[in-house]
């Protein structure tokens, strides 16, 4: 039943030609490797247009089969998850197939009883904690659509995305651990349930024994609804384009949006993608640093490695507690064999000098990857050198929350791995740069914006409740193409490498924000009249977030309204998305027209003042000069 990893240059070659030549009979072999409780009667209708994309038309599958029934009989006592706790003191938990196959079912059993059914939304706000891993199979087990909220979201963005899809639930713990720190998450529910209506039961984890206020009629307690359900919940008939999941990420206009994924053309390209990137072995131990708050969780730490039968690690610490050798005492204790992290964090260990990680044997790993952000040459080669110890290779694999898997990267040993440069696509996967017109580069050692001119099959369906904003957004700008939002460049040999985003998005620390969400919370602040965001080079962060801001007169104590903005940003958005800096200003750089000059605000964040360019069309040119003395 298992679909095997091409393991040659030549076979990646073949498979990528064969892909472009016929998708549908390529696509039709690699589906066939899932377990379908109805087979599919056509593989692919799409027009980009409207968006109308549907893969593998009629088939019926449930994809916890394919991550947990299917194994059962060959290796249901395999480990298939371990957690490794905060405290490195704490034992580590280990579920086999069958164990998490059970918890699965009974959380199933608990979402039904409290009548959740297929279609209905729920919303998962919980730390890494296995019960995270288990109640989002158990919502896809029973067909219901979940939504993991990331829990260093605030109560505000808990309130805004459980509104926008109208959750009938949460899922939620009393609090999470976070190094040396705590904190609640059931008070910021609490929070977030007083703006919104839709909920009506609301599930706690007892992770810390804190003895939560719990709501009458609302709030239950996990353990209790767990102590007298079944075991077993059959698996929900779910058709290939039903939504398994929604997952909300920035853009560079309005609110998050709600990306919809759909169920079977997910399921293939996940198990897919990560059984040839990272050249899966079944005894392969597998550690994905994200959370399951960001898509590389969904489709990298649960769903691809679960499907792919191993062994998949789950962390619920950060990597520096309770020292920067963490992550690599986690390999050594459990023998990890792949490591997919973030070049953010190789960049802040990196930064907390060599002897940490030479103090680790380090010899079971196999492949390295990195995801999230472009990762630079130094950070490429550290890794490279002090963690693979020249021997693993890396894949850098670049993809979004939107392309639901991994696009373009190295195949692991097989195709080339340049440092900074993402590589190849995937079969499947036909990538192009346009030109500023929208016009194909065909060239080679060209620039351009980073398009994709063919379905695939983890391909976002629709933005949840507004399938116009998904248009525009990704298949308007170029007709008949995906648009990426990136900017790329391809080398000599047709690798690509990122260059970064073409919006108004910045990425901290591999994570998404869009700036005018950011300055609408700045906005919010008493005496605030005006800001803008720009993203800024960082040397761990990657980018870093520099915000101008104008207020009704200028702050006497400016640290005072620093800490003000720093507090309504983290109860906007969430402490991820404080600003590096704040520049207090009396004018902001803007046409005649009135729009933000953000190019000339970016080059005076960068520091990058002798290129300013064009500011004669500046409707007061003057701002520039205090901008310009005044920065940061
Ligand atoms: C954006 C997507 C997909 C996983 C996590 C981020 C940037 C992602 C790479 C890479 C250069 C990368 C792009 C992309 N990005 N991976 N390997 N090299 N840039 O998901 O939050 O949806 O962000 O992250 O700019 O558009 P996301």
């Amino acid at each position: 039943m298992s679909l095997e990893p091409f393991r040659s240059s030549d076979d990646y070659a073949a498979a990528y030609k064969a892909s472009v030549e016929n998708p549908e009979l390529f696509w039709a072999d690699i589906s066939s490797h899932l377990k379908w409780q109805k087979p599919w009667d056509k593989v692919l209708q799409w027009d980009f247009t409207k968006p109308d994309i549907n893969w593998f038309v009629g088939g019926k599958l449930n994809i916890t089969e394919n991550c947990l029934d299917r194994h059962l009989e060959s290796r249901g006592d395999h480990t298939a998850l371990i957690w490794e706790a905060n405290e490195p003191k704490e034992k580590a938990k280990k579920y086999t197939y069958r164990q998490l196959h059970a918890e699965v079912c009974k959380f199933a059993n608990v979402l039904k009883k409290n009548g959740i059914v297929k279609g209905d939304r729920v919303c998962l706000y919980m730390p890494m904690i296995p019960e995270l891993a288990i109640a989002t199979l158990a919502c896809a087990r029973i067909g219901a659509i979940h939504s993991v909220v990331f829990a260093g979201f605030s109560a505000q963005s808990v309130a805004d995305r459980i509104n926008d899809s109208n959750c009938k639930m949460v899922v939620t713990s009393d609090g999470l651990n976070r190094g040396a720190k705590q904190m609640s998450l059931k008070k910021l529910v609490d929070e977030a349930l007083e703006q919104t209506t839709s909920v009506e039961k609301v599930i706690v984890f007892n992770h810390l024994d804190w003895d939560p206020e719990m709501k009458s009629g609302r709030d239950l307690w996990w353990h209790k609804e767990m102590a007298d359900v079944s075991f077993w919940c059959p698996a929900e008939e779910m058709d290939s384009e039903d939504p398994l999941f929604i997952l909300y990420t920035s853009g560079s206009t309005g609110k998050p949006k709600g990306v919809v994924h759909t169920c079977g053309g997910y399921s293939v390209y996940a198990e897919y993608s990560f059984k040839n990137v990272f050249q899966v072995q079944k005894d392969d131990i597998y550690w994905c640093t994200a959370d399951i708050g960001w898509i590389t969780g969904h489709t990298y730490l649960l769903y691809a490695p679960l499907m792919s039968g191993i062994t998949t690690l789950m962390f619920e610490g950060v990597p520096t507690y309770p020292d920067a050798g963490r992550f690599w005492s986690v390999i050594d204790k459990h023998r990890v064999t792949l490591f997919y992290t973030a070049p953010t964090a190789i960049r802040a260990l990196m930064a907390c000098g060599l002897d940490h990680v030479l103090s680790y044997n380090l010899h079971t790993l196999r492949v390295l990857g990195t995801v999230g952000e472009p990762i630079n040459e130094e950070a490429w080669h550290w890794y490279n050198m002090h963690v693979g110890k020249e021997r693993c290779p890396i894949v850098d694999t670049w993809w979004q929350t939107e392309t639901g898997g991994i696009m373009i990267s190295a195949i692991a040993g097989l195709t080339p791995s340049k440092p900074s440069h993402a590589g190849l696509p995937l079969p499947g996967i036909q990538p192009v740069l346009l030109n500023g017109e929208g016009k194909e580069i065909e060239a080679n050692n060209e620039e351009g914006y980073l398009a994709i001119k063919f379905p695939w099959p983890s391909m976002i369906r629709t933005t949840w409740g507004d399938h116009e904003r998904c248009r525009l957004t990704y298949f308007s700008t170029y007709k008949n193409y995906y648009f990426t939002g990136d900017g790329a460049k391809r080398d000599e040999n047709g690798l690509y490498r990122i260059i970064g985003r073409v919006d108004d998005v910045i990425n901290v620390s591999g994570h998404r924000f869009g700036t005018a969400e950011i300055e609408n919370a700045i906005n919010q602040n008493k005496g605030v009249i005006e800001s803008a965001v720009v993203g800024y080079p960082h040397d761990i962060k990657g980018q870093g977030i520099y915000a101008f801001v104008i207020c009704d007169k200028l702050p006497e104590n400016q640290e005072h309204v620093r800490e003000e903005i720093y507090e309504t940003v983290s109860s906007q958005i969430g402490r991820i998305a404080k600003p590096d800096k704040i520049q207090f200003v009396s004018g902001l750089p803007k046409t005649r027209s009135g729009k933000i000059m953000r190019r000339i605000l970016r080059k005076v964040a960068e520091g990058e003042i002798s290129a300013l360019g064009d500011t004669s069309t500046l409707l007061d040119p003057t701002v520039v000069e205090e901008i310009i003395a005044g920065k940061l």
